[in-house]
């Protein structure tokens, strides 16, 4: 049976946080006409990661150098573009006061910043000889990454989706 409470205990059992005056004041502060540069950004990032992953996945299969020198480009562009996007991220979380109080905006960026140090690792690796890199160590941090990717993805679009974060009030 649901627990009622009386409107004493109901008080006494408010979240601070979600009481706290600046709560709702999730509008985007880094946008280029009320669309946020961030959201905009990850895109691609999160396609790259998973063309890194397919294209060693190819090469496996096909044993194609071509492959290898798709997955070294993806994966060199993949890291630039999202630390790029990371940056965007960063500003909003730190200038905008309803992202900054919220637990889920710092979830979300320390899953981003473990995404981008594998990102960049994927890359880095894969530098100096592109096709030995790939099997197996490469594969597998292709994979990861892609697993990442798709966590860090699917938080992003919960603080939208279900926090509002980052979008305009009608
Ligand atoms: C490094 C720091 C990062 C921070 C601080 C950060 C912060 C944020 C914030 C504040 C939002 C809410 C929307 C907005 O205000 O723009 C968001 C959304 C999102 N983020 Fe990040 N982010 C970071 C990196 C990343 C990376 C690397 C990815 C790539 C996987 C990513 C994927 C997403 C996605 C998919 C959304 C939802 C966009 C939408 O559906 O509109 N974020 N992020």
């Amino acid at each position: 049976m649901r627990q009622r409470y009386s409107w004493k205990q109901r008080r006494r059992l408010a979240d601070p946080i979600e009481e706290h005056a600046t709560f709702d004041d999730t509008e985007t502060n880094v946008a280029i006409a009320g669309h946020p540069l961030h959201a905009m950004m990850v895109a691609f990032p999160i396609a790259l990661a998973f063309l890194t992953f397919a294209a060693d996945g190819m090469y496996w299969f096909t044993a194609d150098a071509f492959w290898p020198r798709v997955a070294l480009w993806a994966s060199g562009t993949a890291f630039m573009i999202g630390m790029a996007a990371g940056v965007t991220g960063t500003i909003e979380l730190l200038m905008t006061p309803g992202i900054r109080i919220r637990s889920a905006s710092w979830t979300h960026f320390i899953l981003a910043v473990m995404l981008l140090s594998i990102l960049g690792l994927n890359w880095g690796f894969r530098l100096p000889d592109p096709e030995a890199a790939v099997l197996p160590f490469g594969a597998m941090i292709s994979a990861l990454g892609a697993m990442l990717t798709g966590i860090t993805g699917w938080h992003g679009g919960k603080l939208v989706f279900d926090y509002r974060i980052g979008t305009k009030p009608d």
